[in-house]
This record gives structure tokens, sequence and C-alpha cells, in this order.
């Protein structure tokens, strides 16, 4: 599955990753005007490094909300709007991620996304609560708002996941609008692509990737959502990491929560987000924890040209990431204050 992957030449990677941390350094002390929503949030771009901050406060300075990539700033700002009210952290975290599902701009979730090797934009998504509850789609086409859907799974059906048409009929059934996903820009992307059909997707390039959200709200309680399209230019019918609890997202309210982005065979592989929590629960801080997970993939795969990053949050309100390469960002809002976007740490060798 991943022999494409190996022939991506390091160096264009390294230019690519640059580039992003170029934009990052451009954007330092700098405001970006967020269209969406009408939001304007400072950027400041900050490292961090594996030791975790700690909030020290209960309740309102408590909440908070992390994603993943530069659109997590309006969906934190989204999300906020939830829990800045007094809000469950589970609506937060759907509203929060519905932003960037629609934006047409973002060509890596949602309407926009860049579709498969058949021109088929085709969308992943997962959902879980406080309670341990959690809902999921795969292999979706067509609908707007796969977490909306995910959520619907969880609420209404006995069920965890739907996939496919099933998935399609269940959120025709439940009131969605059948639309055509593929927007001319990816449309456009797709036939030039098309000229080589060469597979080497540039995880942190594709107009970034995943969006992977997790909210702690007033009362303490932790949700997390996590929505893409996927690979761009895939094989029709592949899955990712992002709609399977465990891998993707993984949330458990005694403990905390984790999401991925990047390479999703590889958090597949590793049941990343569960791996993250369960380190946790053993004591580990959120960044030690996503260390830990990134070092499984180390250890055991070819990750030179594949990036995964995790995100994580734990029960006293602490956050944390790690990732393979640089060039991984997320973004962090607490106490309603000003967004701000923080360079994950990532592995030097
Ligand atoms: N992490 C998104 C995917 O691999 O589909």
């Amino acid at each position: 599955m991943l022999f494409y992957l190996l022939s991506i030449p390091n160096l264009l990677i390294q230019q690519l990753m640059s580039s992003r941390r170029k934009f990052l350094n451009d954007s330092i002390a700098g405001t970006l005007s967020l269209g969406l929503l009408g939001v304007n949030a400072t950027v400041v771009a900050s490292s961090e490094t594996c030791a975790t901050q700690r909030p020290t406060t209960k309740g309102m300075d408590k909440a908070l909300v992390i994603s993943t990539w530069n659109h997590g700033l309006v969906a934190n700002d989204a999300a906020w709007q939830v829990i800045g009210k007094g809000g469950r952290a589970i609506d937060a975290v759907e509203q929060g991620v519905k932003l960037v599902e629609a934006d047409p701009k973002v060509t890596s979730v949602g309407y926009g996304g860049l579709p498969d090797r058949d021109g088929k934009v085709t969308l992943d998504a997962c959902i879980m609560d406080e309670k341990g509850n959690g809902g999921a789609v795969c292999f979706l086409q067509h609908i707007k708002h796969p977490i909306s859907v995910a959520r619907k799974v969880m609420d209404e059906t006995p069920h965890v996941i739907l996939a496919g048409a099933g998935a399609l009929r269940f959120a025709l059934d439940h009131g969605f609008e059948k639309e055509n996903l593929l927007t001319p820009g990816a449309k456009a992307a797709w036939e030039k692509w098309k000229k080589e059909a060469a597979y080497k997707p540039i995880i942190n390039v594709e107009n970034h990737d995943t969006i992977g959200l997790l909210a702690m709200d007033q009362h303490g309680d932790i949700a997390g959502a996590c929505t893409t399209s996927g690979l761009a230019y895939k094989m029709h019918g592949r899955v990712g990491d992002s709609p399977i609890l465990g891998a993707g997202l993984f949330v458990d309210n005694e403990v905390g929560g984790a999401t991925a982005t990047g390479m999703g065979e590889a958090v597949l592989k590793t049941l990343g987000s569960f791996l993250v929590v369960e380190l946790m629960r053993q004591g580990r801080t959120p960044a030690e924890a996503c260390k830990e997970a990134v070092m499984r993939i180390i250890k055991k795969q070819k990750y030179k040209d594949i990036q995964v990053g995790y995100i994580a949050i734990n029960k006293e309100g602490a956050y944390g990431s790690y990732c393979i390469h640089p060039g991984f960002n997320y973004a962090l809002l607490q106490n309603g204050k000003q967004g701000v976007m923080v360079d994950a740490d990532y592995y030097k060798g």
C-alpha cells in the first residue's frame, strides 16, 4: 500500500516543509485575516518543547480547544462559541470542524477536498463524546458535513461506523443534501495530476491534512472530532485513519483525548490515538505520549518520506504534540483568548 511513498524525493519534501516554515515565520506577530466567521486571530508562531504547559485553575480557565494545522484557528473559534456559553464539548467539536469542511479553499477536508484517482471526493470522519460514545463514516461521497453524519450515527443508531453507499443513504434519510463536492479548482488539480498519475502524496503540503479537534468544556468534559478527504489521488475505496476510533481520534473522559494527522496508514498500524491516551493514563504528559506514539512509527515503519503528527490534551487541561518531520503546527485557544499557532516538536534523528 505504501510502495508509492518510497519514491517521494526527500529534497522535495524538505523544500516544501521549508515553505511551510517560511509561512509560519512570516506569520510571527502578524494578523491573519480569517474570512470565515469574520474572525481576526493573531498568529504567534511559537515552538513547543516536550515540557507540557499546565493551566492551573478550573472551570472556564481550564477549558480549551486544540486542533491541527492553520485551519484550526477558525475551527477553534467556532468551537469556543459553544464552550464560552457553557455548552458541551461534543457540540463544540462538531461546530468547529464543520467550518473547515465547508471551506472550498481547504483541499484536504470536506467540500473542495482533492479527489481520489478516479476523480471522486470520498470523505472520512469520526467523533467521540465524554461518555465514550463514538460515531463514524467512511468512504462517504456527496455530503458536505461527514462529521454531522458521524454524530448522527453515534446518537441515532446502535452502530459506530457506516461506510460508502450505506452511509450516503443514511445521510439522505436524515435530511442531508446530496451535493457535488468536487470544486472546479480540485477538478483542475486532478486533471493535471492525471497527466502523469504518479503517486507522490506530500502530506505537509496538500494544503494541510486532516483536521482533528479536541475540546475540554467548562464542566471539564472532553470530546473530539476528526474529518478529512484523505490522501489526494488515493485508490478508490481507500479509507484512512480518520474515521477509525483509536487511530485518527480517541477520547477517554477519565484521561484525555488525542487525534492524528498525516499518513493514515502509519497511524492505523499503530492505533496511534488510542496509544497516546493509554500512555497518558499511565502518567505520561500529552507531549510525552505523542512523542512515544511517533517513535513507535519511527522504530517499525519507513518514516522518512511520510508525516504523522499527534496532538493531545489531558484531564488537567494540559496539552502537547509531536510529529515526525518539521512543518506540523496546531491551533490552540484557551480561556477565550485569541488563538495562537504552535509549531509541534519533531523527531531530530
Ligand atoms: N490522515 C488522513 C488520511 O490518511 O486519510
